[in-house]
């Protein structure tokens, strides 16, 4: 294919982790196969891209009121595409409801990006297509960071949950791929991969060629023996498939972040098999206490959903309970959103009312704070170990431990792409201070 002139790419991702790693194949994807290099400057781009969420109903309303936005203020010829799981779910209503929009790219057709993006109306949002084969070309994050698909779609059924109708269902890529694209990413100077699928811990049980099952905690050791490979995170894991070989694999693997990811959603028992999650209150917090037990220094973070339909006071404050028992490190807090194609609609007659929602999210967040800041002052003191990678304006040079916690300190471009010790000497709720042990 003849290369044509340069063209500006403006992109715009919103939602998770999954949407960030899905706009870097299209950014390399359209730059090799489309000479586009991505700019800032909406107004001057040629093609405006909203890599689009739907978990929520919010960000689906603003994609409306941000592309009108967008629509105004581009140059005449620009095309304006949206992708992700908001194109999945509504498809061609989305050029119904504003029919500037050039074309439609399904969160499981990213691969198909450069096929369709001069194709004036295209949709394309077949969730049954088989993007296994994905072979991308090279992103390019951050220079010492990498990202990596381990599978796409979800087959759990979670009843609040919108992403098993926009990503379809789970298939996992082959484990000799993952391991080939990660060693290709440590070459060009990564030295730190996360595992992104919707449900990590589920790897390894379909694959598009009917291959033999495997597993996430197999995928680990297997990425972990990529030589100059020295973190591994993975997001996210589901706690209901968190066993005990994969625990094991937590402890004694050094090159795996000791920072994890517990999706709690809630702490009532009840609540929990509405929503259909497979584990109880009592299930739950024995696996966190057994990973704090034998990791002192590991961080948990989780996601909890307020005001579920038919969450009781009795049920909050399970809720609230668990938070106490497990004094979570960082938690992402949402109040229940209704979303389309999820079986919580049938619940629709015990929905709480918002203020109840407002309130109880409220409660969260205040209680969280506090946990927060007993953890961070704990760092008072003590040495940790952060890969650098970034420098601020104001001379800070900025990295993150291996838990995962971000650490500031005074410094140069010399720090960048190093693992250093750091003596802690302040902490904020988010974040701590100190300085380079030479
Ligand atoms: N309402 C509120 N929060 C939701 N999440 C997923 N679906 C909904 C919904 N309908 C949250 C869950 C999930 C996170 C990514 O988003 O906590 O773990
Ligand atoms: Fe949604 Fe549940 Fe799948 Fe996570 S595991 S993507 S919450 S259905």
């Amino acid at each position: 294919m003849s290369k044509e002139e340069n063209k500006k790419l403006f992109i715009e991702t919103l939602g998770c982790q999954m949407n960030d790693t899905d706009s870097q194949h299209i950014i390399a994807e359209l730059k090799e196969h489309k000479n586009y290099s991505t700019t800032n400057n909406m107004e001057e781009a040629d093609l405006i891209i909203i890599n689009t969420c739907s978990v929520r109903e919010k960000p689906v309303q603003k994609l409306f009121s941000e592309i009108g936005q967008f629509n105004k203020k581009k140059k005449d010829t620009a095309k304006i595409g949206v992708c992700g799981c908001t194109a999945s779910h509504l498809g061609e209503d989305i050029m119904k409801r504003a029919p500037y929009v050039d074309f439609v790219l399904g969160a499981r057709n990213i691969s198909k990006i450069k096929d369709i993006v001069d194709k004036k109306g295209a949709v394309e949002i077949d969730i049954d297509y088989d993007d296994s084969t994905y072979q991308f070309a090279q992103s390019g994050t951050s220079l010492y960071k990498t990202s990596v698909n381990i599978s796409i779609g979800c087959d759990k059924e979670c009843t609040y949950c919108i992403v098993p109708a926009t990503r379809g269902e789970e298939i996992s890529i082959p484990l000799e791929m993952i391991v080939q694209q990660v060693a290709k990413d440590v070459a060009n100077g990564a030295v730190e991969v996360t595992l992104l699928g919707q449900n990590v811990n589920s790897y390894g049980r379909r694959f598009s060629d009917g291959r033999e099952k495997t597993s996430f905690t197999k995928l680990l050791q297997e990425v972990s023996k990529i030589d100059g490979l020295e973190r591994i995170r993975f997001s996210s894991p589901h706690p209901l498939h968190m066993d005990d070989e994969f625990i094991e694999e937590l402890v004694k693997n050094p090159k795996i972040s000791k920072c994890i990811h517990m999706p709690l959603q809630s702490g009532s028992t009840s609540i929990l098999k509405d929503m259909k999650r497979g584990y109880s209150k009592e299930g739950f917090l024995k696996r966190a206490k057994k990973i704090r037990d034998l990791i002192p220094e590991v961080r948990i973070t989780t996601d909890i959903i307020v005001a579920f339909p038919g969450e009781t006071q009795e049920d909050f404050e399970d809720t609230i309970d668990v938070i106490n028992q497990v004094k979570f490190d960082q938690i992402f807090n949402f109040k229940y959103s209704p979303r389309p194609n999820t079986q919580a609609l049938e619940l629709e007659e015990k929905e709480i009312a918002d203020n109840i929602g407002s309130a109880r999210l409220t409660e969260v967040i205040e209680l969280h704070k506090l946990h927060q800041s007993e953890h961070m002052e704990s760092n008072i003191g003590k040495t940790v170990n952060v890969l650098f990678e970034s420098l601020k304006p104001n001379g800070e040079v900025s990295g993150f431990t291996d838990n995962y916690v971000q650490v500031f300190v005074k410094g140069s471009d010399e720090l960048l792409g190093r693992f250093i010790d750091v003596k802690i000497t302040g902490a904020s709720r988010t974040s701590l201070k100190g300085e380079v042990i030479n």
